[in-house]
C-alpha cells in the first residue's frame, strides 16, 4: 500500500517529524526563510495527502480542491491564511496550533508594550550607537506602564495571558469581545467594555483579534481619533486588522503617541515602509510565538494532527 505523503512547505528540525515520518513519507521545502514559491506548492500539494504550512502560505481553492488532501496542518493559531469555506466543500481537515503558543504570545506583547512605552529599542540603539555622552534627567524619557489603563480587543487565550501579566504590573485591564468572558472578569478582575469605549479609554489599546471579514480594518481613522493622545497601539493580531495609512497619519499627526507592531498588512513589510522611518514606532517581524521551544512544539502539534487525520482519527486541534 502507498505510504501517505506529507509536504512540509518549510525546513523544520527533523525531530519534530521523527513520529510522523514512521507513518508518511515527508518532503519538506528545503529552506527556513525563504517560503516555497506558489508553482511548487501546488505541484507538490497536488501528490500530497497532508500539508504542513506556515502562515504565509496561501491554502486556497486550487490547493484544497486536490484529489489526495485530506488535512492542512497550520503552524500557527491564526488561520485566516486559509480558505476555509472550500476546505469545507472539499472535505478537508484543518488544523492550528492554540495553547502551546499562549504564554510566548503573551511575553512577546508585554515585551512590545514595555519596548514600546520605555523606548527600549531607541535607548539601545543611542547607547550602541556611541551617542550616548552625558547623563541627564529625561533622556529618553518614556511613559510608564505599571497603574495604567489596558484595553485588549480579543480576549481569547493569548489576551487572558495579557491580562494576567497586565494585572502583574497593577494594570486596569478593559477588554472587547464578541462574547463575555465572565469566568476572566471574576478570575482576572477584567472588565468588559463597548469597543468605542476601550479605544477612548486606554492607555495602551491592543489588537489581538483573529482577521476575520468583521475585524478587517477595524482600526482605522475613526478609530484612532478617538484614542488618547497619549495612547500607545500594540498589535499582535493580523495587519489587515489596521488601516496602515490611518495608523501613519494618527502617528504622524500626535494623535496617538506611538505603536508597537508585530502584525502588518503585508508581509514581510516592505523596508521603506514610513512606518519603519518613525521613532515612536516599535516594528517586529511577526515573531509572537517565536521562542524556540514554543516554535517547536507548534510544528510538533502539527504533525501530530496529521498524524492523527491521515490514521483515521480526530485531529488534536482542529479548527474544522
Ligand atoms: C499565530 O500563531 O497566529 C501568531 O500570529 C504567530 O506568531
Amino acid at each position: 500500500m502507498r505510504k501517505p505523503y506529507v509536504y512540509v512547505t518549510r525546513k523544520l528540525p527533523e525531530e519534530t517529524l521523527d513520529a510522523l515520518s514512521q507513518a508518511a513519507h515527508i518532503k519538506m521545502w528545503d529552506s527556513e526563510d525563504q517560503a516555497v514559491p506558489r508553482d511548487v506548492l501546488v505541484k507538490e500539494a497536488a501528490e500530497a495527502d497532508a500539508l504542513l504550512v506556515m502562515l504565509s502560505d496561501k491554502i486556497d481553492e486550487e490547493i484544497l480542491s486536490l484529489p489526495f488532501l485530506k488535512v492542512v496542518a497550520n503552524v500557527a493559531v491564526g488561520y485566516d491564511n486559509i480558505d476555509l469555506h472550500a476546505a469545507k466543500k472539499h472535505g478537508v481537515t484543518i488544523t492550528n496550533t492554540p495553547d502551546v503558543l499562549t504564554d510566548t504570545t503573551a511575553d512577546l506583547v508585554f515585551a512590545l508594550i514595555l519596548a514600546s512605552a520605555r523606548r527600549i529599542v531607541e535607548a539601545a540603539e543611542y547607547v550602541k550607537s556611541g551617542k550616548w555622552n552625558s547623563w541627564s534627567p529625561l533622556l529618553l524619557a518614556g511613559t510608564d506602564v505599571h497603574h495604567k489603563r489596558i484595553g485588549i480587543v480579543g480576549m481569547g487565550r493569548i489576551g487572558e495571558a495579557v491580562a494576567k501579566r497586565a494585572r502583574g504590573f497593577d494594570m486596569e485591564v478593559l477588554y472587547h469581545n464578541r462574547t463575555r468572558k465572565l469566568e476572566s472578569e471574576k478570575n482576572l478582575g477584567v472588565i468588559h467594555a463597548e469597543f468605542d469605549e476601550l479605544i477612548e479609554k486606554a492607555d495602551f489599546v491592543v489588537n489581538l483579534a483573529p482577521l476575520t471579514p468583521e475585524t478587517q480594518g477595524m482600526f482605522g481613522r475613526d478609530e484612532f481619533e478617538k484614542m488618547k493622545q497619549s495612547a500607545i497601539f500594540i498589535n499582535a493580531g493580523r495587519g489587515a486588522s489596521v488601516d496602515e495609512t490611518a495608523l501613519v497619519e494618527a502617528l504622524q499627526n500626535k494623535q496617538i503617541a506611538g505603536a508597537g507592531l508585530d502584525v502588518y498588512e503585508k508581509e514581510p513589510v516592505d523596508s521603506s515602509h514610513v512606518l519603519l522611518s518613525m521613532p515612536n514606532v516599535t516594528a517586529l517581524p511577526h515573531i509572537g510565538s517565536s521562542s524556540v521551544e514554543t516554535r517547536l512544539a507548534m510544528a510538533a502539534l502539527a504533525a501530530a494532527n496529521i498524524e492523527a487525520v491521515l490514521e483515521g482519527k480526530h485531529a488534536k486541534t482542529p479548527v474544522i
